[in-house]
């Protein structure tokens, strides 16, 4: 009986947390995109020389796979970007994973 309620309640708790985390995943998403680098991603993105990424990722022209190689590795004009972005106060804060904090830029970015 005990180890019955014991896994109704974390099915319960999980069940809670994966709710809250996609709403936080956009937040800390967006918190990315305006604050990496101190100017953030739209300070080169948002002109329209450069790459634009919500049109590349919604006419399926920027796969994740790619998207994430170009944050790790960098590309051209493009620097690499994971230490600006796990420098970001909410990524931080919400203990993210290299691989959560590229999730959550891409999700927003996404949406
Ligand atoms: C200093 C300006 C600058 C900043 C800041 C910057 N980018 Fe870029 N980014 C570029 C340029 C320029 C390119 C084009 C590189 C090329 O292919 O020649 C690029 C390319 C990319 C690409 C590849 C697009 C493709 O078609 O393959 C991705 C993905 C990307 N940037 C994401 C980001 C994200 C996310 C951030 C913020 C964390 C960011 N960039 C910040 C300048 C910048």
């Amino acid at each position: 009986m005990k180890k019955l309620l014991l896994a109704v309640s974390t099915v319960a708790l999980l069940g809670f947390g994966a709710t809250a985390s996609a709403a936080d995943e956009l937040k800390v998403g967006k918190k990315i995109y305006d604050r990496a680098f101190g100017r953030g991603c739209g300070a080169c993105h948002d002109i329209s020389s450069n790459p634009q990424l919500v049109a590349l990722i919604k006419s399926g022209d920027l796969s994740k796979a790619s998207f994430a190689d170009t944050l790790k590795n960098g590309k051209n004009g493009m620097p690499k970007a994971m230490a600006a972005i796990m420098a970001v106060g909410p990524v931080k804060k919400a203990g993210y994973s290299e691989d959560e904090a590229i999730d959550a830029v891409w999700a927003f970015l996404a949406k």
